[in-house]
């Protein structure tokens, strides 16, 4: 790894590791996706082993795969429709705790996790934190067949969409068999408003604007790890 990116892994790690302070024996935890969130996971399996009752409801295909390979007993909704706290990166996060998410492609199941926990917590690198969201493209979650349809769409309301693709080349398919369009933004004005547009599109499944519902946001640096609360 070069530097920068050993510190800002640091950076990530060390917020994981403060995130472990909202777990508790008993609880049911969401686990969310992406390099952030895997060193929360892989923190929370060694807890784990070393005795703490916890039972997990993952917010993608691979954290589910990590979290069962460690030995963290995973459980879906069908056996609690409550999460007590979600433990989850993001792509930007706003001092309000506004934030976009989906970098890595999981912001459908990551926003249904959300949606089900008390208590909803981001941990990220201070990179991430902005003063205005729409830097990082805005990822939307599509029907295959509809992609066109929601393109045009999301062209009219004033952003610019692009079909996310593999680094072979091909189209990036969610875990749940859909396309994503990453959306330049440029800084967004209204985030509400915008994501009433986008949620109106037929063929949008979800997108990833995550408005009001974090309730807390760990920020890293390589030296300290600060608390915002909404
Ligand atoms: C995945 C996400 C991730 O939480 C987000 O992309 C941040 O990832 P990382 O922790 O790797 O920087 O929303 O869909």
């Amino acid at each position: 790894m070069l530097a920068m990116e050993t510190t800002v892994d640091r950076a990530k790690e060390m917020a994981a590791q403060r995130s472990l302070e909202f777990i508790r024996d008993g609880m049911v935890v969401g686990m969310g996706s992406g390099t952030t969130a895997t060193h929360f996971i892989k923190l929370l399996g060694a807890r784990v082993k070393q005795g703490l009752k916890v039972r997990g409801i993952p917010s993608s295909r691979a954290s589910d795969e990590l979290a069962r390979s460690l030995g963290i007993p995973v459980i879906d909704f069908h056996s609690a429709t409550q999460i007590d706290v979600t433990i989850d990166g993001a792509d930007e996060v706003t001092h309000k705790l506004d934030l976009i998410k989906g970098g890595g492609g999981a912001l459908l199941r990551e926003k249904i996790v959300a949606s089900a926990s008390k208590l909803f917590v981001i941990v990220a690198d201070s990179r991430k934190l902005v003063d205005r969201l729409g830097k990082f493209p805005l990822p939307v979650e599509v029907i295959q067949l509809a992609a066109p349809l929601v393109a045009k769409k999301l062209e009219a309301v004033g952003v610019h969409p692009a079909v996310r693709k593999t680094a072979a080349g091909e189209d990036y398919i969610t875990d749940e068999g859909n396309l994503i369009l990453d959306c330049a933004c440029g800084e967004i004005d209204n985030p509400q408003k915008l994501a009433a547009e986008i949620r109106a599109m037929v063929g949008v499944v979800e997108h990833g604007l995550f408005l009001g519902m974090a309730n807390v946001a760990l920020i890293a640096t390589e030296t300290d790890v600060k608390e915002l609360a909404r």
